[in-house]
């Protein structure tokens, strides 16, 4: 089931999310569709805040990148509870976007390597390292269970110059192809 993605200006992007343990209800059932969701907008990763969900849970999928980073081939993950230990190496910029910003795109400075504990689908224990494209994908993600999201990590000149950019998007005045929910979408007469 394709689920709803919540824009820019919700609060539940602000917020931080939530452990689970293995019994939280539906869980599969919710990770289906979050995959299903994010394949249909397009994406490389969804966090579950982004659906509306405050919980730390968030999944990837990035073989699209497979020909510019080759790591990313087989990178297609479920991060539940998910810890980052350490972020190492020298930020490098990238030209970012996220669903609850459509249309939106900003670069982001990042550390290229990062180790992080997580647990899996089956709540198997995980102590892993990534680098380069996966990692920023892990982060990104990470930052929104953390209720951060990538344009707050931008600097207060280019958070200005973006304001209008942000007010279209909460409300709703975007061109999109996917299911969203708007956080002020104003009712049609
Ligand atoms: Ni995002």
């Amino acid at each position: 089931m394709i689920l709803p993605i919540v824009s820019y200006g919700n609060a539940v992007l602000k917020t931080v999310a939530k452990e689970i343990d293995k019994d939280y209800p539906n869980l599969s059932e919710l990770i289906d569709n979050m995959f299903e969701t994010m394949y249909t907008a397009s994406g490389v990763g969804l966090a579950a805040p982004q659906v509306g969900i405050s919980i730390r849970l968030f999944i990837v999928d990035a073989s699209d990148f497979k020909k510019e980073y080759p790591d990313s081939e087989d990178f297609k993950k479920v991060f539940i509870n998910p810890k980052i230990i350490e972020e190492s190496g020298e930020a490098w910029l990238f030209n970012e976007g996220c669903l609850s910003f459509p249309t939106l795109r900003e670069d982001v400075k990042r550390k290229p390597n990062i180790k992080i504990e997580y647990y899996d689908e089956s709540f198997a224990f995980h102590s892993e390292e990534f680098s380069g494209m996966n990692a920023r994908i892990i982060q990104h993600e990470y930052d929104h269970v953390n209720g951060i999201v990538f344009v707050d990590r931008l600097s207060q000149l280019k958070k200005q110059l973006i304001k209008r950019k942000l007010n279209n998007i909460a409300n709703g005045d975007v061109e999109i192809h996917y299911k969203m929910k708007f956080a002020n979408k104003k009712k049609k007469q």
